[in-house]
């Protein structure tokens, strides 16, 4: 798959902290998305971790220099080259230099001099960062345009206990996602999705339920597409994996998310966010049925029990599309999948739907892999996404959902 950072020059700031060593892991990260990933080291970080180490994992001459003569890209300066220019861990040092325009190494240069977006990853001792000082150096770097993370809570390298700890790399993977995608025009940019994720529980008593091995995976991996294609994301999500969940979550947070029970609390979030989005993306394997929920334990007896099951609501036939916004069902089938799929088109009156099987080797159900069919209204399109990881037949999907919308 061609990755999100494929062939992206990313340049990494590494300045003077103790969490410069995670610096060569975030280094290593990118480089195994594909990123080309350029290295400035400072003085002070040179003494935390080597050049050599992030020549190595790089694979790319490390820059420690303000006039180094064995310049490696004749005439492009590293400023023209990047696509993205992180600092991490940012000092506060680095932080009040580039607030007030200082350019007197060659990381403070750099960030003065190139137009490229910037993610400043603060990490310091809490007492430093929380200093009014650099909190209004933060603040004048955001009037600036740069983006600013907030450094992870918790033990200190120092043995205190604060704010100021190196984010987790996914963290910083999300971000540099959303910084990247901000910057380039797409059919989908800025457009508002609704996505719904999981399967829906449908009580029988106080302790049983029914529900389904949906794991909400594929949500996650169109949502995370649809981020990474300049979208804005909601998520309505019903029972999905805890994996699932925290793999979404530690890249891209949880004020998106929107955790629902049943098919009853899903049709309410849907309805009550519907106005708001440009796009339903109804990707949740919401119950068809229900049991009459009891109130009291139903207590086991001999001989067999049968539940009476009545039809929950239909969310995706039941929505009222006045304004016309796009509206993406899904059809999980276990055989006839072309045809039911074309049925539920119709039916639901859909502009696409996406239908994946749910049988046999090549099964979506709760895996990381699935093949899926895209059927568009006019039925002229029907695109085939053959047996891939999820994230990758996700961003696949959404680019083509993109080329379809824009026409
Ligand atoms: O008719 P069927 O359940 O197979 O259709 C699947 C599509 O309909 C999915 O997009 C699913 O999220 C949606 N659906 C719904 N409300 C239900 C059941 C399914 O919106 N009660």
């Amino acid at each position: 798959m061609k990755s999100l950072l494929e062939g992206k020059h990313i340049t990494i700031c590494v300045t003077g902290g103790i969490a410069a060593y995670k610096a060569a892991a975030l280094a290593s990260f990118l480089k195994k998305k594909k990123a080309e990933v350029h290295i400035i080291l400072t003085k002070n970080a040179a003494r935390f971790v080597s050049a050599i180490t992030f020549k190595s994992l790089t694979g790319n001459p490390v820059i420690t220099k303000m006039f180094d003569s064995s310049s490696f890209i004749p005439h492009i300066s590293i400023a023209q080259l990047s696509d993205l220019i992180l600092v991490a861990p940012a000092t506060a040092n680095v932080i009040a230099k580039a607030a007030n325009g200082i350019a007197d190494d060659m990381v403070s240069t750099t960030l003065l001099s190139s137009t490229a977006p910037k993610i400043i990853v603060p990490a310091m001792n809490t007492a430093m960062y929380e200093n009014p000082i650099t909190q209004h150096n933060l603040k004048k770097l955001i009037n600036f345009g740069f983006d600013v993370m907030e450094p992870d809570s918790g033990e200190m390298a120092c043995g205190t206990s604060g704010k100021g700890r190196f984010p987790e790399i996914n963290r910083i993977y999300g971000k540099i996602i959303q910084t990247l995608s901000a910057k380039q025009v797409t059919p989908l940019s800025n457009k508002k999705i609704l996505i719904t994720a999981g399967g829906t529980i449908e009580d029988i008593d106080p302790v049983r339920y029914i529900s389904n091995r949906s794991s909400g995976q594929t949500a996650f991996a169109f949502a995370e597409a649809f981020i990474a294609t300049g979208a804005k994301v909601h998520i309505i999500a019903g029972h999905v994996s805890e994996r699932a969940l925290d793999n979404f979550t530690s890249k891209f947070g949880t004020n998106d998310i929107t955790m629902i029970r049943s098919a009853a609390d899903m049709k309410k979030a849907v309805d009550e966010n519907f106005e708001e989005c440009d796009m339903l993306f109804m990707c949740a394997a919401v119950a068809d049925y229900k049991p009459n929920y009891s109130n009291h334990k139903i207590k086991k007896a001999d001989g067999s029990l049968s539940l009476e099951l009545s039809r929950t609501e239909d969310i995706l036939q039941n929505i009222k599309n006045d304004s016309n916004k796009i509206i993406v069902g899904f059809a999980a089938e276990t055989d006839n999948i072309e045809e039911y799929a074309l049925k539920k088109l119709e039916k639901k009156n859909l502009d696409f739907v996406i239908a994946n099987k749910v049988c046999g080797n090549e099964s979506a159900i709760g895996g990381e892999c699935s093949s899926l069919i895209l059927f568009a209204k006019d039925k002229k399109e029907q695109i085939i996404f053959p047996y891939l990881p999820k994230t990758e037949n996700a961003f696949k999907v959404v680019e083509k959902i993109g080329e379809l919308i824009k026409d």
